[in-house]
Order: structure tokens, then C-alpha cells, then sequence
């Protein structure tokens, strides 16, 4: 089998973090979401995998390279414009040829990995697996809906009356099947070609769709809000350790992760947590819930239930940081101005005073 990853897209819900990066580039718990999306596929026994890339792709391409790194092979293939999940899919025939293949979002993070998924499907006769997983506000995604035997009966893209909760999770899997349904469908009212209508093109015809309702955690990072909660989760279950150095002031419980030249100085730091490479924290707080990224310094500030970018600066902050997403190289500091209360989405390079 082979991979296939969707990289592409503005990511316009995350500005301005992503204003100028690929919004599969922002890291929950200090690791790209794209690079977890790689693990995962590979974890599966999938090493020949092939990037669907668009505004963003010199980036990404820089990003991830040719793969050695996870000891795969990826091939980057250049979308000219956000068409569809569907149009990835036909320009990416080429490379995928007539073998089955998994298709995962790149911003998506699902807990457990796919490798039961794609071993399922590998052994199986389908044509196609869908991944199905009850959500609060199904309008918002492709939604299912199935017969009493559990058989998919119709799946719609973004309905105004869901016909049932389960929604579509941005994995899936295909046989070659798919290239005849990207090739039969219309645009949507979004313009876009909708994998949703060719799954749907797959059931009329009569061809063996099985959907597979997962019921772990799932998150596709379009939001803010989502990003934190995804923070949350991957940090909740990461097997952590120390890597760096804490000094004989500090309390560092055994949830957090101390990486590689990271140093923590006269500071409480509580997990679940990790604090990046050559990371300084020093006479602070860092709660539960937070990632502090690669070369960035907290100093006499408090902070959690947040992600902070790399080479960032916070200082001297009075009030505790909370429910935050900090961009690269941003500054925050000490200012006399109010309000006490911080909630923040801060670009890239920005510079915020702070009471
Ligand atoms: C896409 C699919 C949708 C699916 C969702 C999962 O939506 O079109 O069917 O439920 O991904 O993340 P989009 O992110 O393009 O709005």
C-alpha cells in the first residue's frame, strides 16, 4: 500500500499563526502535526508516501525532506489551487498508479495510529474503508449515514440537517476504484471536488464502501481551540522523561518532558508538560496542559494550558498566561498597561506589552 497526504490549503481558521507557515507545521506537543501524520502511516508499514502540497509547499518541503529522517520515500506532488479533497486525489494517479492506498489529512491527529485500520482493509476484498466517529456538530464535516445492518446507505458533505452524528474522519482508504469517482463527479457549491461525492459515486455503484467507527479522540486542528485540545491529548499520553537539566530549586513532576539542552531554574513545572530543546525556564510556573517549544525563554512569568512557539520570549509577566497559542519569536513582557487577563492567538514575530 502507499500514502497519501494532504498538505495543502491557507489555513486562514489559525491566522495569524499560520499567516506565513503551513498550518501542518505548527507542533502540538513539540512535533509538527504533519510529522505524527507520517509517523503514523509509517507505523502502519506504509514507506512509500506521496505529499499533496499547495502555497505552502516549499515549507513543507523543507520540512520534511525526502524522508530519511522516518527512513520513508516521499514524492511531493504540487496542487495549483485548494479544489478538493477530490482533485488531490486525481492529480495524484500518477503516483499511486492502481495500488490501494491510505489518504490522511495533514492536520489531523487520531488517537491510536491506523495500523489496525490499514491492516484491515489490506486483508480485506473492500474497495473502499471510510473512518466514522460521532461528533457534536456533524454539519460542519462529511456525515454517514447508515442502514440497521451498519452499512453506509448515503454520505453527504456538510449537511444542514445531518442525517446522523457520525462524521467523517480525514482518513481513507481506497482501491483504484476511486480514480474512475474523482473523474465522474461535479464541483460543490464550494467549488471544490468533494471526496465525500466520490465515496457516495463508489456506494451507487454498487462497490463494498465499509465504514469503521472509531471510537477514540480525534482532532482535525482547523482552530485554535482545536489545537489546544489536541496539545492536551498527545500530551496526556506521551511517555515523558528528562533529557536536560533541573536544577536542585526546581519541581518537576514525572509528567513532564525535559528535552535535549532545555533548562529549568528555580521553577515549578507540572505536567502533563514538555519544555523543548535548549528551552530556559527560569524562576517561573509551567502548568499542566502546556508545550513550550524549542529556544524559548520563560522568565518570572506563569503559564499553562498553552503552546508556545519557538525562540519566543515571555518575561516578567505578572498574571498567569492561560488558553494561549504564542507564534515564533514573539516577545512578551512587562508593561503597565491593563487588562489583567490573558487570552491570546499571537502571530509570528509579534511584540505584546503586557501588565
Ligand atoms: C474535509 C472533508 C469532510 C471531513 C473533514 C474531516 O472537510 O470534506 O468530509 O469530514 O475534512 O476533517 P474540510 O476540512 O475540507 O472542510
Amino acid at each position: 500500500m502507499k500514502g497519501l497526504i494532504l498538505s495543502g490549503g491557507k489555513g486562514t481558521r489559525l491566522y495569524p499563526i499560520t499567516f506565513n507557515r503551513a498550518k501542518q507545521l505548527v507542533p502540538v506537543a513539540n512535533k509538527p502535526v504533519l510529522f505524527r501524520v507520517i509517523e503514523a502511516i509509517r507505523e502502519a508499514g506504509i514507506d512509500d508516501i506521496g505529499i499533496v502540497i499547495g502555497d505552502t509547499g516549499d515549507e513543507i518541503r523543507q520540512a520534511v525532506g525526502q524522508g530519511e529522517r522516518w527512513g520513508v520515500k516521499i514524492t511531493y506532488i504540487p496542487q495549483e489551487a485548494p479544489l478538493g479533497l477530490a482533485h488531490a486525489v486525481k492529480i495524484s494517479h500518477n503516483f499511486l498508479g492502481d495500488e490501494r492506498f491510505v489518504m490522511f489529512l495533514g492536520d489531523n491527529v487520531i488517537q491510536g495510529g491506523i495500523s489496525d485500520l490499514i491492516r484491515q482493509f489490506a486483508d480485506s476484498a473492500w474497495n473502499s474503508q471510510v473512518v466514522l466517529t460521532p461528533v457534536d456538530q456533524p454539519q460542519h464535516y462529511g456525515v454517514a449515514d447508515l442502514d440497521e445492518e451498519g452499512r453506509i446507505r448515503r454520505l453527504v458533505e456538510k449537511p444542514r440537517n445531518p442525517p446522523s452524528n457520525l462524521a467523517l474522519v480525514g482518513i481513507y482508504m481506497f482501491d483504484y476504484h476511486i480514480f474512475r469517482a474523482v473523474k465522474a463527479i461535479k464541483p460543490s457549491w464550494r467549488g471544490e471536488l468533494e471526496i465525500t461525492d466520490a465515496i457516495q459515486w463508489l456506494v451507487e455503484q454498487g462497490l463494498a464502501v465499509h465504514p469503521y467507527i472509531h471510537r477514540g479522540w480525534w482532532i482535525d486542528t482547523g482552530k485554535p481551540i482545536d489545537m489546544l485540545e489536541a496539545n492536551n491529548r498527545v500530551l496526556a499520553e506521551l511517555s515523558h522523561g528528562n533529557e536536560g537539566y533541573i536544577d536542585r530549586d526546581s519541581k518537576v513532576d514525572h509528567l513532564v518532558t525535559v528535552e535535549q539542552g532545555a533548562e529549568i531554574i528555580n521553577s515549578v513545572v507540572r505536567g502533563p508538560a514538555i519544555i523543548g530543546e535548549h528551552a530556559r525556564i527560569v524562576n517561573s510556573y509551567v502548568g499542566p496542559f502546556t508545550s513550550i517549544y524549542h529556544h524559548t525563554l520563560v522568565e518570572n512569568s506563569e503559564i499553562e494550558h498553552s503552546i508556545v512557539l519557538d525562540h519566543s520570549r515571555i518575561v516578567d509577566v505578572p498574571s498567569r498566561i492561560e488558553d494561549s497559542i504564542i507564534g515564533r519569536e514573539v516577545e512578551v513582557t512587562y508593561s503597565p498597561i491593563k487588562p489583567k487577563a490573558f487570552k491570546m492567538t499571537l502571530g509570528d514575530h509579534s511584540r505584546v506589552g503586557l501588565l
